[in-house]
């Protein structure tokens, strides 16, 4: 049997990048930037065509930019002319084929056009469905935004939608967590340093927490916001991304499929959630948000035990949490060693463990115990930093995102059957949701006692009473 990898088809590059909702929030606070970022780079030099209904002309979409611009990140004047010299606009109904035909004229002699759904998934089915009728979708890649779905069949039945139209690869799915610098570096440490593959397992490490904690609220967002929650906003997709790299295997190959294979194995094993393992919150004032119904009972604030099944981590409980409106805005990854061995010594041994931090800055660290001279054999814990940076990311997440799906990458794209198990893990706690507890802005989350699992083991209560990260 051959070992050599399969041939590598040339990959086309997009001609033409079409995105759909130009007039919309994601647009404003992050597609303009990155399409900056991009152009100043020399990475975009094809037509970008705006979509969306909002009865505008070009030169006022040219003016939303400049200003999208201007608030975030800064106006460079050279890159902005280039970039203003390849924007067209479209203005028209997505139910409506004059729209698509329109956007068919603005794309020129493009052939392999990128199709950027920046819209709500509500609105996916109709648009493909116009984009295959006018000819549109033909040689053309579709990078669609999270959360993709809602949940397990409406995730189904979006990919249905579509495969039906589009190869899988050709499709993007995006989650710009996979494209932060600090959550490769979590894979390539892991990868990288033969003294720590021997203690990632079940039986050194006792047990992994992964905080994404934000200490805003819902920033206006609150229609959509109030029709997801944090379990569909952030749990089932960026912090399961976090999860799966931490988890994952080594792939046999570099390649998109090979990584991507590895990070669905690590869902597949992970049994679909118990209500007695999932604690949801709400912070106090989310009623008087806009967009927020008065008697709403989403959840801002999520915490969730899972187990994942595999001989690497049986048994070893993986502590996941986000809110908004907590003490600090962090995303961390915590590894506790097991305990080492009591021995005669006067204090109980301080306990190792590893810290990957993602957010606001990245760090590499790993806790060991020493005793300092003069301190009477009292022993307490350092950290080792391997690496700290202030500000790791060379590229912002969306510009990457984008630039690899216009250069055919799937690596940083999350495919239908990683999709679809990440839906099927949070998917009965959806459909039964269980009681959401208040909690004050500014502290960590409900204070409510979790009741002990399906074996009997008591989790800790409420916050989860695990470490919370330092400011
Ligand atoms: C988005 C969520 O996907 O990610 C937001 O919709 C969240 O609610 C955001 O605040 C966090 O991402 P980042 O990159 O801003 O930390």
């Amino acid at each position: 049997m051959s070992t050599q990898a399969p041939t590598v088809q040339p990959i086309i590059p997009s001609d033409a990048l079409v995105f759909f909702g130009a007039t919309g929030d994601l647009a404003y606070k992050k597609i303009f930037p990155a399409l900056q970022a991009m152009t100043r780079r020399g990475d975009l030099n094809v037509p970008v065509i705006g979509v969306a209904k909002a009865g505008w002309n070009l030169d006022q979409l040219k003016a939303r930019a400049q200003d999208s611009l201007e608030k975030h990140g800064g106006l460079d004047c050279d890159a902005w002319q280039k970039l203003s010299s390849l924007l067209r606009y479209v203005d028209g109904d997505y139910a409506d084929a004059a729209t698509f035909t329109a956007v068919r004229k603005e794309m020129g002699a493009a052939q392999h056009p990128a199709h950027y759904l920046a819209i709500p998934p509500s609105l996916f089915e109709k648009v493909v469905e116009q984009l295959v009728s006018t000819g549109c979708s033909r040689g053309a890649r579709m990078i669609v935004e999270k959360p993709f779905g809602h949940d397990l069949a409406s995730a189904r039945q979006l990919n249905r939608v579509l495969l039906a139209a589009f190869p899988e690869s050709q499709i993007f799915r995006i989650d710009h967590y996979l494209a932060k610098a600090p959550v490769h570096n979590m894979v390539s440490f892991r990868f990288s340093n033969a003294f720590l593959e021997p203690l990632w397992n079940r039986d050194h490490i006792e047990s992994v927490q992964i905080t994404m904690a934000e200490n805003f609220g819902i920033q206006g967002r609150g229609a959509f916001y109030d029709q997801n929650g944090a379990i569909r906003d952030v749990m089932e997709n960026h912090v399961f991304q976090v999860m799966s790299n931490l988890a994952m295997e080594c792939p046999a190959r570099h390649d998109s499929e090979s990584i991507r294979d590895e990070k669905v194995k690590v869902l597949k094993a992970i049994p679909a959630i118990e209500p007695c393992n999932v604690l949801r919150g709400q912070f106090l004032g989310y009623h008087d948000e806009n967009g927020v119904a008065p008697d709403s009972t989403v959840e801002t604030y999520a915490a969730m035990r899972l187990e994942i099944k595999s001989w690497r981590w049986d048994g070893v409980p993986f502590y996941l949490r986000a809110g908004k409106n907590l003490p600090t805005t962090c995303t961390e990854v915590i590894a506790k060693l097991r305990k080492p061995p009591q021995t005669n010594l006067t204090d109980p041994a301080p306990q190792n463990y590893l810290r990957f931090r993602i957010l606001p800055e990245m760090t590499i660290a790993i806790a060991v115990s020493v005793t300092a001279p003069g301190e009477n054999g009292q022993r307490s814990l350092i950290e080792l930093e391997a690496c700290r940076h202030p500000r790791p990311e060379d590229m912002e997440a969306y510009e990457r995102v984008l630039s690899d799906a216009m250069a055919g990458d799937s690596t940083l794209f999350a495919r239908q059957d990683y999709v679809e198990e990440a839906w099927r893990i949070v998917d009965p706690i959806l459909h039964q949701p269980t009681p959401v507890y208040p909690y004050a802005p500014n502290t960590w989350g409900p204070e409510k006692d979790v009741p002990p699992d399906a074996l009997g083991r008591v989790t800790p209560p409420g916050r989860w009473q695990l470490p919370v990260p330092s400011a």
